[in-house]
C-alpha cells in the first residue's frame, strides 16, 4: 500500500442548494487497488463518483491525479487521462448497436486500451454485439456500460452499483473480472450495496453516511464498528 496514489480527493464538499450531499470527504487510491464505497441510500456515494468523474465540480476541496489538479477539469479531459466510470442507471446510446457504443468509447478514450472486440469478449456481450442498446435487458446494459468504460482505457475505474440486477452467476464473473483489472494496475472504486460482493473484491472499504466518511478500513472491522452498525441498523438498508 506504499505506492504513490493515482487519485487523491481532499475535503470534498458538494452542495445542492443548502444541502450538503458531500460534507468534507477525503481519500486516496493507488494503482491496482480496489476501494469499496458503501453506505445507506442517500449517503453521497454516487455524488462522490460524480465529483471524481467530473460530472459535478465540488463547492470546495480538490481532486488530484497524476500530479495534476483536476478539480475543475471537464469530464472528457479526465476520460482522456484514464478516469472512467459506469452509471448506477446505465446511459448507452440506445439507437446505436452494442458494438457501436463500445467503439465510440474507444474512439474518445485513452490509448492504449482494450479493443472494442476485447471489451465485448471481456464482458461476454459478443453474441449480442449487433443488437441495439435499447434491446438489451438491464443486466446486459450494466455489462455494456462496463465494456464502454474498459474500451476507454481506464487507469481509474469508478463502478456505481454494478451488482444490482445481476444474477449470482453474473456477479461471480464480474467480481473475477474486476479483480483481473486491478491486477493489471487499474485502480477501482466500487460503490456497492451488496456487501458479499464487496467482500469478495476487497478488504478495504470506506463507509459513508450523510455526506461524511464514518469509517475507513477493512470490511471485517467495519462490521464490528459501533458507528457503522448504528447507521445500518438505524436505516434498515
Ligand atoms: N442533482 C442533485 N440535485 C439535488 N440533490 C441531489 C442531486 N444528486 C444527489 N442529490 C442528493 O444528495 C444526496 C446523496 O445522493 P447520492 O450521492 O445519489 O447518494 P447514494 O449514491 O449514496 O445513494 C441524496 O440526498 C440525494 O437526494
Ligand atoms: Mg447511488
Amino acid at each position: 500500500m506504499s505506492r504513490e496514489p493515482i487519485l487523491i480527493f481532499e475535503n470534498i464538499v458538494k452542495k445542492f442548494g443548502a444541502f450538503r450531499a458531500l460534507d468534507g470527504v477525503s481519500g486516496t487510491l493507488a494503482p491496482g487497488e480496489i476501494l469499496g464505497l458503501v453506505g445507506p441510500n442517500g449517503s453521497g456515494k454516487t455524488t462522490l463518483i460524480n465529483v471524481i468523474a467530473g460530472l459535478y465540480y465540488p463547492d470546495s476541496g480538490g481532486v488530484r491525479s497524476q500530479e495534476q489538479d483536476i478539480t475543475h477539469w471537464p469530464m472528457h479531459k479526465r476520460a482522456r487521462m484514464g478516469i472512467n466510470r459506469t452509471f448506477q442507471i446505465p446511459k448507452p446510446f440506445k439507437s446505436l448497436s452494442v458494438e457501436e457504443n463500445i467503439a465510440l468509447a474507444y474512439h474518445y478514450g485513452r490509448k492504449p486500451a482494450m479493443s472494442p472486440q476485447q471489451a465485448l469478449d471481456f464482458v461476454g456481450l459478443a453474441p449480442v454485439k449487433n443488437q441495439l442498446a435499447l434491446q438489451l435487458n438491464s443486466s446486459q446494459q450494466k455489462l455494456l456500460d462496463l465494456a464502454r468504460a474498459l474500451a476507454a482505457g481506464p487507469r481509474i475505474l469508478l463502478i456505481d452499483e454494478l451488482a444490482a440486477g445481476l444474477s449470482h452467476q453474473e456477479l461471480q464473473v464480474v467480481a473475477d473480472h474486476l479483480q483481473a483489472l486491478a491486477q493489471q494496475d487499474i485502480a477501482l472504486i466500487v460503490v456497492e450495496h451488496h456487501l458479499g460482493f464487496v467482500n469478495q473484491l476487497t478488504e478495504r472499504v470506506m463507509v459513508m453516511n450523510a455526506g461524511k466518511e464514518i469509517f475507513q478500513g477493512s470490511l471485517s472491522r467495519a462490521a464490528q464498528d459501533p458507528t457503522v452498525s448504528a447507521v445500518y441498523l438505524g436505516t434498515g438498508s
